[in-house]
């Protein structure tokens, strides 16, 4: 039996939309993992969030079945979810269950695939969380850092290096589906807005190879997705603001939302953009849960071995 941990992550970074994402620390999905003789996926649940526990309905599950599938295996295994991100919080809590389940039967099945390799299959849980199967949050999951998905057809994941860096994330208390929050994008986009939104994508990539967090800072913008959800969020900008003011290199929504991510070059700075953030939802009314950590290199990993 083995306990893995699998990392929350922040996709799209601000201007990079299903093709950017980085891991955290904290917080993260916790799972035990055992090989059974009933050729079934039998799930068992600790968390308070009474996840589904019908294979066909649990995205753990058809993640791990796409992985079976590859391999023509009828293999049983037994998952049992230890403690979970909220569900719809907005930082991968679907990613990090997938990722965590296609990492721990890779680990007990000897390692057939090695961890790029295990991206597809941890996608085909998020087609079944939100309808379409990105990679900006699974990716990050299963591989550490900072991805980058050059392509989807081929898939051709590029990890990026980066500088330290330490992200804020603030949790409001409200409750948006991916699936919902990819509902009301426009399908199409003009060519000025485009034209912006490469150029912040092209200047992030290259702040984070260059260790260059003024360009950084500058190119976290997104003028494309964030404009439409923000609307999901209360008083977004004015919290955006004050993440600034606080100090914080840049600040957008985290993958779908409703939680606000923002990115600071040392954990001092990243704090004081939490407690702006936190003070203003308090205004609001709104409780909201605070995380701050560094960039995560590692990603989903074994937490001890118990076989
Ligand atoms: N790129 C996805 C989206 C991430 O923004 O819909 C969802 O976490």
């Amino acid at each position: 039996m083995i306990k893995i941990f699998s990392p929350a992550t922040v996709a799209n970074v601000a201007c990079g939309f299903d093709v950017l994402g980085f891991a955290l620390h904290t917080p993260g999905d916790q799972i035990s993992m055992a090989l059974n003789n009933t050729g079934r996926i039998e799930l068992h649940d600790q968390t308070p969030y009474r996840l589904p526990l019908t294979p066909e309905k649990n995205v753990t599950a058809v993640a791990l079945q796409s992985m079976l599938d590859a391999l023509h295996s009828q293999q049983g295994f037994t998952i049992t979810f230890l403690s979970k991100i909220m569900p719809g919080s907005g930082v991968g809590s679907s990613a990090a269950s997938a990722a965590a389940a296609v990492f721990g039967a890779n680990e007990l099945l000897g390692r057939p695939f090695t961890r790029p390799q295990l991206v597809p299959f941890a996608m085909q849980g998020e087609r079944a969380a939100s309808g379409t199967a990105h990679a900006d949050n699974v990716a990050p999951a299963l591989l550490g850092g900072f991805t980058l998905i050059r392509s989807y057809t081929p898939l051709d994941i590029i990890p990026l290096p980066h500088p330290p860096l330490y992200a804020t994330i603030v949790h409001p208390q409200i409750e948006v589906r991916t699936s919902d929050s990819r509902k009301i994008l426009r399908q199409e986009v003009p060519i000025k807005k485009a034209i912006q939104q490469w150029g912040n994508l092209a200047g992030l990539v290259a702040g984070l190879f260059t260790n260059d967090y003024q360009l950084i800072g500058r190119s976290l913008h997104d003028v494309i997705i964030e404009p439409v959800r923000a609307l999901l969020i209360p008083e977004f900008y004015a919290i955006k603001q004050a993440a600034i003011d606080a100090g914080a290199l840049g600040c957008s929504i985290s993958g779908s939302g409703p939680s606000i991510f923002a990115l600071s070059p040392d954990e001092a700075t990243a704090r004081q953009a939490a407690q702006a953030m936190h003070a203003h939802f308090d205004r609001l009314g709104i409780d909201s849960h605070l995380f701050v950590s560094p960039i995560n290199r590692e990603g989903v990993k074994i937490m001890e071995n118990e076989g």
